[in-house]
């Protein structure tokens, strides 16, 4: 891995055994030649550099040809000299009209990358830092690069500074801009709803702008700030794929445009719907980080970066390379209807049987008996505990498990004892009715002594018990926000992000033993930001195992499925009163962070749980640390089918998941991948020894099942 700069030609190459990221500095700014495999670089590549002699756009001194700015592949837009597309800076000095000229000034080269200050990044990595500044106005941006030895990936981000001596306002601050030559690609990005994450769409591009978004304060179920790139013809295990993912956790927004010139610009960062921030003289704005992997092994190869990068630079190491803690959960155990007695049962069915630790989650607090009240009020409700937390922690400790706990940090309930005392902590937009989701307010995080009260709230309730685990839940989306007080409005949404940001440091540094499992209705944060604090991330509110099997696939598109929870739940299941086999349940959680979450003290399916703890640890010794390959798309084939192989090669773990019967399925091959051709593997529920380049080339025969939503977990092992 290296970083070099190349005087004579003024080049920058960025790059690692397999990825190469060319820079040129051309027209006094940095344009990309090149991102993709490994190249040798000389000063003739420079040469093959798009230029576009454009007769009506004079130079001052009407010397044509002017090369148009519309054609070069620029790596930090700003508009005003000549180029029509959007830009991904655009900023207001009231006096320039938002026509900037960034031009090169000189860089740096940093052995260690730096942390982004108040917001989550990559960990690790060496970096460039690429000087630009606007001589008149005295707007200075740094362009940021970091690049790693094992891992196919670039992360950019962006520094702004206002060296004026009067206010600057940023309108759109975007975190990258890339252009790419020609317009063949496809788009693939991600979009759902609650309870229905992460549903893959794909498009081809064409002219214009296609953009993917959220103005939700939060990445939301409805999109999610990854978007790929791909070659006409790319699939999921060839072709050039370029994916991105942004490390954010709030608003943001990823377009594509296509010019008539048919160069396409992808550029992304914090939503610049309703963003407005004043840059005071002297101060400075960071960008969140953006990913930009490649691939040119199709999708499957992308999301193996993806992983692979989460997995060792990005989630916390102590809990990225330790088992996964096994959990029974109380929520869809008993929802808010418990007391003592019923959560004893429950722990004590627990006992000795592979479970870890006992989260109590929703109601557990003052006058919680509905989603209606309480939120805010992090005092243990004694009508329902008579002991308190103290008294479930100490039968925990008697049973043999940890103990961990819901909160839900961000909120505040109307009926509350917190809102009664501090009605104005809440957000309101005093010109919109009916602020309330789920019944529930937002706090305003951005004010410093909400922000404190909070800190302190949730300090206490983990000083003061033993809790292991924090399941921390986020209900609602921020909507008609409207922080008192604060000056410049259009600030607000990334200063509330940066604010969750603060406490997530604050609890995650003062409780470091504490495991972090992050959820906001599901899945509606399920992004890196989140992962750099929360090792584990609950997946979607359905917890049917067939509407998993597309939820899983989904987000693996882009996320380490061992970072994703999923639980053991009762049938029906209560969210679609669908009926699944206990072993398909068991399958399809056991793909990421497992557990339980049905009444196990009064169920004969309790019966299986030491079974179940006993073989997910199995599996997990091999999905922990593995790479994932998708055999079956569950959006296009109705069956699921992935397979996860270790690092050596030498187990893997194959999921083969139908969803309905029909009588037109007939026994396929299903072609493996990831083995070593010349090992010769058994596949042990078959009791069939066969080499790796036959399980990959020929594969392996799947009869059809004959009842609805079957499911194989085979265990393929290395037998020399
Ligand atoms: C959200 C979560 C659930 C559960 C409930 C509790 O919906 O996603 O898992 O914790 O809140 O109210």
């Amino acid at each position: 891995m290296a970083i070099e700069y190349i005087k004579n030609s003024k080049i920058f190459h960025l790059y690692n055994n397999d990825i190469s990221y060319v820079i040129k500095i051309y027209l006094g700014e940095p344009c990309l030649i090149h991102f993709g495999k490994r190249v040798h670089i000389n000063d003739d590549v420079i040469k093959l550099h798009s230029e576009y002699p454009v007769s009506f756009l004079c130079q001052e001194d009407g010397e044509p040809p002017f090369v148009s700015r519309e054609i070069i592949q620029r790596e930090c837009a700003t508009y005003g000299l000549g180029d029509f597309r959007y830009p991904s800076l655009s900023v207001e000095d009231g006096v320039k009209n938002n026509a900037f000229n960034l031009s090169y000034c000189g860089y740096e080269i940093l052995e260690t990358k730096e942390v982004i200050k108040g917001m989550p990044s990559l960990r690790g990595g060496q970096s460039l830092k690429i000087f630009l500044q606007d001589e008149d106005s005295g707007l200075r941006a740094e362009l940021h690069y970091t690049i790693y030895e094992d891992c196919n990936v670039v992360a950019r981000s962006v520094k702004l500074k206002n060296a004026s001596d009067s206010d600057m306002n940023l309108k759109r601050a975007f975190s990258f801009c890339m252009d790419f030559d020609g317009c063949d690609y496809n788009a693939t990005y991600l979009y759902g709803k609650h309870s229905a994450e992460a549903n893959i769409e794909q498009i081809r591009i064409s002219h214009g702008v296609k953009t993917i978004s959220s103005t939700t304060g939060t990445t939301s179920h409805k999109a999610n700030p990854f978007i790929a790139l791909s070659e006409l013809g790319a699939n999921e295990e060839s072709g050039n794929v370029v994916g991105v993912n942004l490390i954010y956790s709030g608003s943001f927004s990823i377009s594509v445009e296509v010019n008539h010139l048919h160069k396409t610009r992808l550029t992304g960062g914090i939503n610049d719907f309703n963003f407005d921030w004043t840059l005071h003289s002297d101060e400075e704005f960071a960008t969140p980080e953006a990913v930009i992997c490649y691939s040119d092994e199709g999708f499957g190869g992308m999301s193996r970066q993806f992983h692979y990068l989460y997995k060792n630079y990005l989630i916390c190491s102590k809990f990225e390379k330790a088992p996964c803690p096994i959990v029974i959960n109380s929520w869809e155990s008993a929802f808010y209807d418990f007391n003592d007695e019923k959560l004893y049962a429950i722990i004590e069915k627990a006992k000795n049987t592979g479970i870890d630790i006992f989260v109590l989650d929703d109601g557990w607090f003052k006058g919680r008996n509905s989603d209606k009240s309480s939120l805010g009020d992090w005092e243990t409700d004694t009508c329902k505990l008579k002991h308190g937390l103290k008294g479930i922690v100490e039968k925990c400790k008697d049973c043999g498990l940890k103990f961990g706990i819901w909160i839900e940090p961000e909120m505040i309930s109307k009926d509350s004892d917190l809102y009664r005392e501090h009605t104005d902590w809440a957000l309101k937009n005093a010109y919109l009715k009916n602020p309330e989701s789920r019944n529930q307010l937002v706090l305003d995080l951005t004010k410093r002594e909400v922000l404190t009260y909070i800190k302190n709230a949730m300090g206490t309730l983990l000083r003061e018990n033993e809790i292991s685990y924090v399941k921390w839940d986020m209900n609602r989306y921020l909507s008609g926000n409207y922080s008192e007080g604060l000056k410049n409005q259009g600030e607000f949404m990334h200063r509330y992000m940066l604010a969750v940001y603060e406490l997530c440091e604050y609890l995650t540094t003062e409780f470091p033993s504490v495991v972090f499992e992050g959820c906001a209705g599901g899945g509606g944060r399920v992004d890196a930001g989140m992962m750099y604090y929360f090792p584990m991330i609950w997946a979607s509110d359905s917890t049917d195992a067939n509407d998993r099997t597309k939820i899983m696939y989904g987000w693996s598109l882009c996320y380490p499925l061992s970072s994703l929870s999923g639980h053991i739940t009762c049938v029906p299941n209560h969210q679609n009163n669908r009926e699944t086999p206990l072993n398909s349940r068991f399958d399809i959680a056991a793909l990421g962070a497992f557990g339980f979450e049905f009444d196990i003290s009064d169920s004969d399916e309790a019966d299986y749980i030491s079974d179940f703890t006993k073989k997910y640890r199995e599996v997990e010794s091999v999905t922990k640390n593995g790479n994932l390959y998708r055999l079956r798309n569950p959006f296009q084939d109705d069956d699921f089918s992935l397979m996860i192989v270790n690092r050596e090669q030498t187990c893997a773990y194959l999921w083969v998941y139908q969803s309905l019967v029909s009588y037109l399925r007939t026994p396929y091959r299903l072609k493996l991948r990831g083995l070593c051709p010349d090992k010769l593997y058994r596949v042990e529920n078959l009791g069939l020894q066969l080499y790796g380049d036959i399980l990959m080339n020929l594969g392996l025969q799947i009869n059809p099942c004959y009842s609805d939503f079957e499911s194989r977990l085979l265990k393929i092992t290395e037998v020399r």
